[in-house]
């Protein structure tokens, strides 16, 4: 599967019966298989569970260099990432890793989470991203659904916009990824674009899949596409092209003014286009 990143989880996908031996298949599966260079991490069982602390020392010290993060669950405080990242660093002593060689993603998926979001994303060197888990949300603040993330139809709007909007500007202004969580209408991939198309409009990273058919679907719709990709191109390269005269203030470009915060989007576009892939289309000829 095309997918960037795998995540093993140990939290609400595992029952409780299953919870310490579910450590050492996932250890078994991180060593034992083949994954190539994509980003890899283990979802431990939040600190309001009295499993966490044995989670992490069981599946870092076990997986080794190749895990690269874990997610931490239902995160309500900066406290509990400080407490995750001081274990880690010993976790990762005993076991010969690199100190800080294990990031951390938080889930945010509670209401105090969400009234903590900023204090949490500013709370260790090691944050790598911070993700929305909208089902617990839902049932955190008590919303009459069944199932997390989708529309209500008698709401005129969008219900989590203000939570989104929150969890990113948190995440944007602490320099980590934001990521939009899971949708679990599996056989609706209709609607599953229409979500992540909702999740990428706000400028989030990327969105979980919870089934492989959800896979192409994301690398489609949060890579920029070929003509925004080469619009950008043409955009820097009119920005560059300007005299540094006619650079003093803005410059045009087409029928649009352009200047130094235009040159800041284009670049974005064209680094983003980059990593998945994309290479600039040959010019069309005369
Ligand atoms: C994911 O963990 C969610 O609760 O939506
Ligand atoms: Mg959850």
């Amino acid at each position: 599967m095309p997918a960037d990143m795998i995540l093993f989880d140990l939290e609400d996908s595992v029952v409780p019966a299953e919870k310490e031996t579910a450590r050492s298949s996932v250890v078994g599966a991180i060593r034992d298989l083949s994954w190539d260079d994509r980003v890899l991490c283990v979802r431990l069982n939040g600190w309001d569970t009295p499993w966490t602390y044995g989670d992490a020392i069981e599946v870092v010290s076990g997986a080794g260099d190749r895990l690269d993060e874990v997610m931490l669950p239902k995160t309500q405080a900066a406290a509990e990432v400080v407490a995750l990242d001081l274990l880690l660093t010993q976790v990762e002593l005993n076991s010969g890793l690199p100190t800080g060689h294990i990031g951390i993603e938080v889930q945010i998926e509670t209401a105090r989470g969400l009234l903590n979001v900023e204090a949490i994303c500013s709370a260790s060197a090691r944050l790598e991203a911070v993700v929305f888990g909208p089902a617990d949300f839902a049932a955190s603040i008590e919303m009459p659904v069944l199932t997390g993330g989708v529309q209500i139809d008698q709401y005129p709007g969008d219900h989590f916009h203000y939570v989104f909007s929150k969890i990113l500007i948190a995440g944007r202004a602490n320099g980590i990824q934001v990521i939009d969580g899971p949708f679990l209408k599996i056989r609706d991939l209709g609607l599953f674009r229409d979500y992540c198309s909702r999740a990428h409009a706000l400028g989030y990273d990327g969105k979980w899949a919870v089934h492989p058919d959800q896979v192409a679907i994301l690398n489609e719709v949060f890579s920029p596409a070929q003509e925004q990709f080469d619009r950008a191109w043409a955009m820097l390269d009119a920005y560059e092209r300007a005299g540094d005269d006619e650079r003093k203030g803005a410059v045009m470009f087409g029928a649009e003014m352009i200047d130094e915060a235009s040159r800041k989007m284009a670049f974005k576009l064209v680094s983003r286009g980059r990593r998945a892939g994309l290479q600039r289309s040959e010019p069309a000829g005369p």
